[in-house]
C-alpha cells in the first residue's frame, strides 16, 4: 500500500460542482489524513490555466471547519502543492494521453490507481470515459470513474448512457453518485433500523400508516435554469434522491453489509413498486411574489427558461410498494424549489393505538396522539419521536412531546459533507453508496411512463408564489389517503 499512489483527476475542474464540492471535499479528506500518502490531484478542463492559476482558484474554495482551525493554512499549502492542471478537450484521446504522461511522472513508477471525477455536462460523459479509458488508464492498478446525474432523462436515454459507458469501463469501475446517499442521516437509516430492537418490529404496514419523504428549498433555480428546464423537479430530486431514501427505508434486511447485498435489496423494493398514476401526482411551478418590498422572480423570469415552460419546480406524489411488508401504505413524496423553508426529512406516521384508553376517557385529539418518527436529514440534523406524555401535575392531561436526538447537542463534531464520504469510498472501492445500473434502470422504469404522460398531455403545473408552502393540490393528494403532511402540521402545532 505504501508504494501505491492515487491520482485523482477532476474533469471539468473550473465548473461549479468542482469548486463548491469536490476540491473542498478532497481538502477535508487530506486534512483528516484520509488520503493515501502518495496522491496527486489534477484539474482537467478546456480553458488554459497554469498550475499556479489552478491552485489560486482552488485555494479560494477551501475552508477549515470550526473544530479544525489548527495548522489549517499550513495544511492548505501542502494540499495545494499536490494539485496540478492539464488543459484539454473532453473528447480528445490525444489530450488525455498527454495527461497520462504527466500522471506517470507524478506516480514515479509506483503502482498507480486512478480516479476520474466527471464534473462535466452529460453530453460529454461517454467521450470523456472513452478517452480516460483508452488513453489514461492505469497499467498497474485500478482505474475508476465517478459520474453524477443526470443519467439520461428517461429509461431509454439512461440505458443508452449505460451502454455507452460500459463500452469502455466495466460496471465495477463506474461509480454513480447520488450525493444524498452520502448524507450522515441517510447512512444512519440502516443503523437505526438494523441495530436497534425497537424500530424494525414496527417497520411495516402493521404499524406504519404512511411515510413522507420531503425535500424543500427556499430558493429557486437561480442560475441553473438552463439545466433545470430540461429535467424538472421529478428528475432532479424525486427519481434519485427521494427514491434512494425510500429504497433504503423500505428494503428487507440485507444478507450482509456488503455493497451487493444492500443493492440487491434496494432493487427488489424498486421493482416491487406500483406504476405511478397521473392522478397520484401534483405538479407546480413557482411564480413571482413580492414580500416586504422585495420581489422574488418567477421560474420563467430566468433568461434561460422559455416564457411558457411547463417544467415543474414542485411535485408531490403518492407511491406504493406492492409487497407483503408495505401493501397499502402510502409513501408520500414532496419536492420543491422556492418554498418557504429549506429542509429534507423523512416522516413516519404510526397507526392509532387500538382502543386507546386515554381517548375514551379524555377525548384526546386522535390525530395528535399518533406517534411520529422524524429523521431530519438537513439542516440541523436530528431524529425525534413524537410521543404522548402526561403533563406533570395532579390532573391528567396528555401532551405530545419529543424524544429528541439533536445532533448538534449530542455530537460536538461537525458532520462531514456527503462528497467527502463518497470520494473516500470511491478511492477505497466501497460501492455501497453508489447506484448500480440495475437500480438506475428500476428507478427510471418507475418514473418514465409518468414523465411521458405529463409531457404528452401537456399537464399545466399549479402555480404557487415564491416562498410559499407550495400548491394546495399537494394537500388534497395527501387527504385522499387520509394523510396530513407532517411538516406543515408540525409548524401549525408549534404556533399553537
Ligand atoms: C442536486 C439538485 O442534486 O441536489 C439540486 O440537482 C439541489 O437542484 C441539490 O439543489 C440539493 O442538494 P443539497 O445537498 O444541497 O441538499
Amino acid at each position: 500500500k505504501e508504494e501505491s499512489t492515487v491520482s485523482i483527476t477532476v474533469v471539468g475542474a473550473s465548473g461549479d460542482l468542482a469548486k463548491k464540492k469536490i476540491f473542498p471535499a478532497l481538502f477535508a479528506l487530506f486534512y483528516e489524513d484520509c488520503l493515501p500518502k502518495h496522491f496527486t490531484i489534477f484539474g482537467y478542463a478546456r480553458s488554459k490555466m497554469t498550475d499556479a492559476e489552478l491552485r489560486n482558484m482552488v485555494s479560494k474554495t477551501l475552508t477549515c471547519r470550526i473544530d479544525k482551525r489548527e495548522n489549517c493554512n499550513e495544511k492548505m499549502e501542502q494540499f495545494l502543492k499536490r494539485c496540478f492542471y492539464h488543459s484539454g478537450q473532453y473528447d480528445s484521446e490525444e489530450n488525455f494521453a498527454e495527461l497520462h504522461k504527466k500522471l506517470m511522472e507524478h506516480e514515479g513508477g509506483r503502482v498507480s490507481n486512478r480516479l476520474f471525477y466527471l464534473s462535466i455536462p452529460p453530453n460529454v460523459f461517454i467521450d470523456a470515459v472513452r478517452c480516460a479509458s483508452l488513453s489514461a488508464s492505469s497499467a498497474s492498478g485500478w482505474t475508476r470513474v465517478i459520474v453524477e446525474k443526470p443519467f439520461g432523462r428517461d429509461s431509454e436515454s439512461s440505458a443508452a448512457l449505460t451502454r455507452g459507458l460500459k463500452q469502455y469501463m466495466a460496471e465495477d469501475q463506474i461509480f454513480r453518485i447520488d450525493h444524498y446517499l452520502g448524507k450522515e442521516l441517510v447512512e444512519n437509516l440502516s443503523v437505526l433500523r438494523f441495530s436497534n430492537l425497537i424500530f424494525e418490529p414496527l417497520w411495516s404496514r402493521q404499524y406504519i400508516r404512511n411515510v413522507q419523504l420531503i425535500f424543500s428549498e427556499d430558493f429557486g433555480t437561480e442560475g441553473r435554469g438552463g439545466y433545470f428546464d430540461n429535467y424538472g423537479i421529478i428528475r432532479d430530486i424525486m427519481q434519485n434522491h427521494l427514491l434512494q431514501i425510500l429504497a433504503l427505508f423500505a428494503m428487507e434486511t440485507p444478507v450482509s453489509l456488503d455493497a451487493e447485498d444492500i443493492r440487491n435489496e434496494k432493487v427488489k423494493v424498486l421493482r416491487s413498486m406500483r406504476p405511478l398514476q397521473l392522478g397520484d401526482v401534483v405538479i407546480g411551478q413557482y411564480k413571482s411574489h413580492t414580500k416586504g418590498g422585495i420581489t422574488y422572480p418567477a421560474y420563467t423570469d430566468d433568461q434561460t427558461v422559455p416564457k411558457d415552460s411547463p417544467t415543474p419546480t414542485f411535485a408531490a406524489a403518492a407511491l406504493f410498494i406492492d409487497n407483503a411488508r408495505w401493501d397499502g401504505v402510502p409513501f408520500l413524496m414532496k419536492a420543491g424549489k422556492a418554498l418557504h423553508t429549506k429542509r429534507a426529512e423523512i416522516r413516519v406516521q404510526f397507526r392509532h393505538v387500538p382502543g386507546n384508553l386515554y381517548n375514551r376517557s379524555f377525548g384526546t385529539d386522535l390525530d395528535r396522539s399518533t406517534n411520529e418518527l422524524v429523521i431530519r436529514v438537513q439542516p440541523d440534523e436530528a431524529i425525534y419521536l413524537k410521543i404522548n406524555n402526561k403533563v406533570p401535575g395532579l390532573g391528567m392531561r396528555l401532551d405530545r412531546s419529543n424524544l429528541n436526538l439533536h445532533y448538534a447537542a449530542r455530537y460536538s463534531k461537525e458532520i462531514p459533507d456527503a462528497y467527502e464520504r463518497l470520494l473516500l469510498d470511491a478511492i477505497e472501492g466501497e460501492r455501497r453508496l453508489f447506484i448500480r445500473s440495475d437500480e438506475l434502470d428500476a428507478a427510471w422504469s418507475l418514473f418514465t411512463p409518468l414523465l411521458k404522460e405529463l409531457e404528452e398531455k401537456k399537464i399545466i403545473p399549479e402555480y404557487y408564489p415564491y416562498g410559499s408552502r407550495g400548491p394546495v393540490g399537494a394537500h388534497y393528494l395527501a387527504a385522499r389517503y387520509n394523510v396530513q403532511w407532517g411538516d406543515l402540521r408540525a409548524e401549525r402545532h408549534q404556533t399553537d
